[in-house]
């Protein structure tokens, strides 16, 4: 099947993109609200971009009526935790998308606890496996006509569970110890990441050693 982007309603488009791009990590965003409080919020535009320095994208879209407290918050900060999301929290992050107004603390209505972060003054989710503190780089507009943007974003500081860290001088994580989630096809499905297999990547110097009968291609 192939759809024209160029044609496609904005709504079906989304709906592909959403569909299709699976699984995605979750950005389980906090935020300070200004009057004292936090603001939490999922967004599954999410991806690492960098390693090192470590870049954070997330991307957040704009509905006609309002701007997300979560992005006027990082535009009057220019501060954030990204906690990732456990089985365990997913009832949590699901309720924080609900839209409260700015002012309500949606870490409390959720009963979830807050530890202080080191580098910033945004606290992060004491119980999220891993949590990403974030300084702003930039916000970029997607689209001249759209209200949706890519946040982009420092991490200083990095927190992990620790029974998943299986070796702290070589940063090993045991991955199958932080049950984090992903989202699936919208609206409201979800994935385990359970099912993982091992695939070891090659040099070409290693590819050549195991295939000296293969020859360049044509
Ligand atoms: C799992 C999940 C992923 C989401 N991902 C995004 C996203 O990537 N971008 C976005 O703009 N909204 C996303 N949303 C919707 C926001 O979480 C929702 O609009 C929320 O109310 C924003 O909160 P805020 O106004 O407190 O920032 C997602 C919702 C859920 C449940």
């Amino acid at each position: 099947m192939h759809f024209d982007v160029a044609t496609l309603d904005g709504n079906l488009c989304y709906k592909l993109m959403t569909s299709l791009v699976v699984p995605r990590p979750i950005a389980w965003l906090v935020t300070n609200n200004g009057v004292g409080g936090q603001n939490a919020a999922p967004f599954s535009f999410f991806n690492c971009f960098s390693g090192n320095p470590p870049v954070l994208c997330i991307g957040i879209g704009r509905p006609v009526d309002r701007r997300k407290d979560s992005l006027a918050n990082i535009e009057r900060d220019r501060e954030f935790v990204v906690n990732m999301v456990s089985e365990e929290l997913a009832q949590a992050m699901n309720l924080t998308a609900t839209d409260f107004p700015p002012d309500w603390n949606e870490l409390a209505l959720a009963g979830l606890e807050t530890a202080p972060s080191v580098k910033i003054s945004v606290p992060r989710i004491a119980a999220s496996p891993a949590a990403f503190e974030c300084r702003l780089r930039e916000i970029m507009p997607v689209a001249q006509d759209s209200g949706n943007v890519i946040v982009v974003a420092d991490v200083v500081a990095i927190h992990a569970r620790d029974e998943a860290i299986i070796n702290v001088e070589r940063c090993h994580v045991d991955g199958s110890k932080l049950g984090i989630v992903g989202r699936m096809q919208s609206p409201g499905r979800y994935t385990r990441v359970h099912d993982t297999f091992e695939m070891r990547q090659a040099t070409f110097g290693q590819w050549q050693a195991a295939n000296p009968q293969v020859g360049k291609p044509d």
